[in-house]
């Protein structure tokens, strides 16, 4: 396959940025997008110039690093799926392919097609997690949870933190993102004990990083790879809700 790569080229924060061509004319149509990007960058490498800097890590689909907008949609063209389990088959000999970083106010761009995502690191500090006392694993038995909130819990657990969610929302919201840890952790008896405070610390924390607010325009879960659904921005608003008249 031959295909012509046009990619964002930023040199760092405080560079305006630009879009560049790229010729790759030994794509496979079995290669992920990202290791077409490694076939380019051994190319620039070799002829002396910059490679292109992206983010990743598992490729596997489970890190959430490797996000990329791909003819103007997170991820590509492909549902429910991450940049590195794209492949070229899903494209055509001769296509010109646009790429460029996650655009968002709160993803500042560190350098070409990579972002700062360290925000939702923080929201997660703020209260996604259950404390638990130390001490040997408890019974497995002890807490039943009936299989639909554990369907629930598990679905929202599958959230890779990948910001997809934020790059395609024109408000650049991370309520999807936000409501998956919500959803997950506030479902299940064992979160039960930082119900109130988890929901309104998260929604502190994500306010703080300047994310945008949600009017249901529901291109987020579009572009999910995990396929969070929008209930769970309705289950987070309740959760918070609740939580607010609780504490007056
Ligand atoms: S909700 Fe979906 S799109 Fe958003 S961070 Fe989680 S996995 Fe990525
Ligand atoms: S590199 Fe880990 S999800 Fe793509």
């Amino acid at each position: 396959m031959k295909l012509t790569l046009r990619i964002w080229r930023q040199a760092g924060p405080a560079d305006s940025g630009r879009m560049v061509a790229y010729e790759v004319p030994d794509a496979n149509p079995d290669m992920s997008f990202l290791e077409l990007l490694d076939v380019l960058n051994e190319r620039l490498t070799l002829e002396g110039d910059d490679p292109v800097t992206f983010d990743h890590d598992c490729r596997e689909g489970i890190c959430g690093a490797c996000g990329v907008v791909i003819n103007g949609q997170a991820h590509g063209p492909r549902e429910r799926t991450t940049t590195c389990q794209l492949h070229m088959r899903e494209f055509s000999d001769g296509d010109v392919i646009d790429v460029e970083p996650w655009r968002s106010v709160a993803f500042g761009v560190v350098k070409d097609l990579m972002v700062d995502r360290s925000g939702l690191d923080r929201i997660i500090r703020a209260g996604g997690y259950v404390s638990v006392n130390t001490g040997s694993a408890p019974e497995a038995h002890a807490t039943p949870v009936p299989k639909p909130i554990a369907d629930t819990a598990f679905d929202n657990a599958t959230c890779i933190g990948c910001g997809a969610c934020v790059a395609a929302c024109p408000n650049g919201s991370a309520m999807l993102f936000t409501s998956a840890k919500v959803t997950h952790l506030n479902s299940l008896p064992q979160g039960a004990p930082e119900r109130s405070e988890r929901v309104l610390n998260l929604v502190e924390a994500m306010d703080a990083e300047g994310f945008g607010g949600c009017t249901n325009t529901g291109e987020c879960t579009n572009a999910c790879p995990k396929g969070i659904p929008l209930d769970s921005i309705a289950t987070l608003n309740r959760e918070y809700l609740r939580a607010s008249l609780g504490r007056k």
